[in-house]
C-alpha cells in the first residue's frame, strides 16, 4: 500500500492548533450556538426553561452537563421544520433520515452549514490520504440520505473529479471502476464487500484496481473488515462517521497514516460520552453513550443530542483533537441474549476469522419459549463450497461464538450467494420476536 500521509502543511491549522487554543474556540462557540437555539427555537427556550438554565450559565464548557439532551423524538414531535433556528428562506438544503417507523427525523443547512459541511468532509477526505486532483467514486446513496451529496460537496472542495454513482447496480460500479480509475472510493463497507464479489465473479483482480483508498462508514464495521478490505484490493480503509441529526459523514474522520480511532472535528462539535441509563457525563476513556452539541450550525443548532452511538473518547494521536474508538455499534443493535449483550460487529470479527466462510452475514432473533435464539447466518466462500466443509464450519463458528462472545447460537452455514446483499447499510439483525 502507498503511503499517503498528507503534508502537514496542507492540514487546517485548527487540527494541530494547541488544545488550549481549540478549547478556547469551543467555549466561545458553545456560547454562540446555546444563544442561538435558546433565542430562535421555541423548543429549546421551553426545555431550557424548564430545566431552569439559560445559556449565560455556561461559563466553562463542563456547564453543559446542565442543559437538557434533545433526543430523535424531539426532532419528531417538531415534523418537519419545527427546530429550525433561522427563517425558512435561509434554508438552501432539507435532507432526512428513514427511520424505520413513522415519520422521518428533517435537517435544514444554510448556505454557510453547507460550506462547513464541504469543508469538514474535505478535511475527513484528506486526513484518509485522498488529494487535490484524485478522481473519487462515491458510491453512497444520492437524496435525503446524507451520504451521497455530502461526500460529494466536500470532494469538490477538495478539488477532486467526482464520479456521482450512488448506490446498487453493482456491475455497473466495477465497470466505472475499471474505466474512470478512481484512486479514492467511498461507500458503507457492507457494500464494498459486495462489489468485491462482483470482481470476483467477473474474474477481475481487485489488487490490480486503481484504488488507493476507501473512506467507510454510515455503519458499524470492524478491523477485521477493515484487515479483509484491504487486503482484497490491497488499499487502505478507513474509517468516516457522522449522523444527519448533527451535519451528515465528517463529523469524526480517521487518519491513514494511524488508523486508530476517529478523529472528532471539536471547532464544530462538542461531544461528550454519558452512561445511557443515569445521564451522568463519563471521564474520556470510559465507554458510553455519545452526545454531540453543534457549535456553528445556524440551520439547526442541536444540544446534547443523544446518538444511542457507543463509544470513548481518547486523547489526538496524530491530530490535536480527541479521538472517538471505532464504534462498537448502537445501543438499539444490542441484543442480550441470557443477560449477556452482544452486538453485531462481535459476530462480524468471528465470522471473518474463519477463511471458510464468505464475509456476509445476518443474524436473527427469534424465541423458544421464555428465551431468546439468536440464529447467525452466513455461508461458505466459492471454494470451501467445492470441497464441502459446511458442517465443519458451522462447528468452527458455533464455537468460537460461544468460547469468545460468551454466548450459544444457531449457526446455518448456507450455500454461496445465500445471504442477503448489501447496497447501502446492512441489515444485520432480523427481528422474528414479536412474530
Ligand atoms: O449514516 C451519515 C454518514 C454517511 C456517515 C456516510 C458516514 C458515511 P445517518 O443515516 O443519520 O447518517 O445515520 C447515522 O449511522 O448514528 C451511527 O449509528 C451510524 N454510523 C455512521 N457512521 C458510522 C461509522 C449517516 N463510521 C448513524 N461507524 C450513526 C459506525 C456509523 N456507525
Amino acid at each position: 500500500m502507498k503511503d499517503l500521509t498528507p503534508d502537514r502543511s496542507t492540514l487546517d491549522p485548527i487540527e494541530i492548533a494547541s488544545l488550549d487554543e481549540i478549547r478556547s474556540l469551543q467555549l466561545q462557540r458553545m456560547r454562540w450556538s446555546l444563544t442561538h437555539a435558546y433565542d430562535n427555537v421555541p423548543h429549546y427556550k421551553q426545555r431550557f426553561d424548564q430545566h431552569s438554565v439559560h445559556p449565560n450559565d455556561l461559563t466553562q464548557l463542563s456547564d453543559l452537563a446542565k442543559f437538557p439532551f434533545t433526543e430523535k423524538e424531539h426532532l419528531r414531535q417538531n415534523y418537519p421544520f419545527g427546530l429550525f433556528a433561522v427563517p425558512k428562506e435561509k434554508i438552501i438544503r432539507v435532507h432526512a433520515s428513514s427511520g424505520t417507523t413513522g415519520k422521518p427525523t428533517v435537517v435544514g443547512y444554510t448556505q454557510r452549514d453547507i460550506d462547513n459541511w464541504a469543508d469538514l468532509v474535505a478535511r475527513s477526505m484528506r486526513a484518509s490520504g485522498t488529494r487535490s486532483g484524485d478522481t473519487v467514486h462515491v458510491g453512497y446513496g444520492y437524496g435525503l440520505f446524507t451520504g451521497g451529496l455530502g461526500a460529494h460537496y466536500g470532494a469538490e472542495r477538495l478539488g477532486c473529479t467526482v464520479v456521482p454513482v450512488s448506490g446498487g447496480m453493482t456491475e455497473r460500479q466495477v465497470m466505472l471502476i475499471e474505466d474512470f480509475k478512481p484512486t479514492t472510493i467511498m461507500l458503507t463497507p457492507s457494500y464494498m464487500l459486495n462489489i468485491l464479489e462482483q470482481y470476483q465473479a467477473l474474474g477481475l483482480d481487485p489488487k490490480a484496481s486503481s484504488l488507493e483508498v476507501g473512506i467507510f462508514g454510515a455503519e458499524p464495521w470492524t478491523n477485521a473488515m477493515r484487515q479483509s478490505i484491504e487486503e482484497a484490493f490491497d488499499m487502505h480503509a478507513v474509517d468516516i462517521y457522522g449522523l444527519s441529526e448533527v451535519m451528515g459523514p465528517g463529523v469524526a474522520n480517521e487518519c491513514v497514516e494511524t488508523k486508530d480511532g476517529l478523529h472528532l472535528w471539536e471547532d464544530h462539535f462538542y461531544p461528550e460520552i454519558i452512561n445511557p441509563d443515569t445521564g451522568e457525563v463519563l471521564p474520556d476513556g470510559e465507554i458510553g453513550e455519545l452526545v454531540f452539541t453543534t457549535l456553528t450550525k445556524e440551520g439547526l443548532p442541536i444540544v446534547r443530542y443523544r446518538t444511542r452511538d457507543l463509544s470513548r473518547l481518547l486523547p489526538g494521536t496524530a491530530r490535536t483533537m480527541r479521538r472517538l474508538e471505532k464504534i462498537t455499534g448502537r445501543s438499539d443493535d444490542m441484543m442480550i441474549l441470557r443477560g449477556v449483550n452482544v452486538f453485531p460487529t462481535q459476530i462480524e470479527e468471528q465470522v471473518l476469522k474463519l477463511p471458510e466462510l464468505a464475509p456476509y452475514f445476518q443474524i436473527e432473533l427469534t424465541k423458544e419459549g421464555p428465551m431468546d435464539v439468536m440464529t447467525v447466518m452466513v455461508e461458505t466462500t466459492p471454494d470451501a463450497h467445492r470441497s464441502g466443509s459446511r458442517t465443519q464450519a458451522e462447528a468452527a463458528l458455533t464455537g468460537r461464538i460461544k468460547e469468545i462472545i460468551g454466548v450459544s447460537a444457531k449457526v446455518v452455514v448456507g450455500e454461496p450467494g445465500t445471504v442477503e446483499r448489501s447496497q447501502g447499510k446492512a441489515r444485520r439483525v432480523i427481528d422474528s420476536r414479536n412474530r
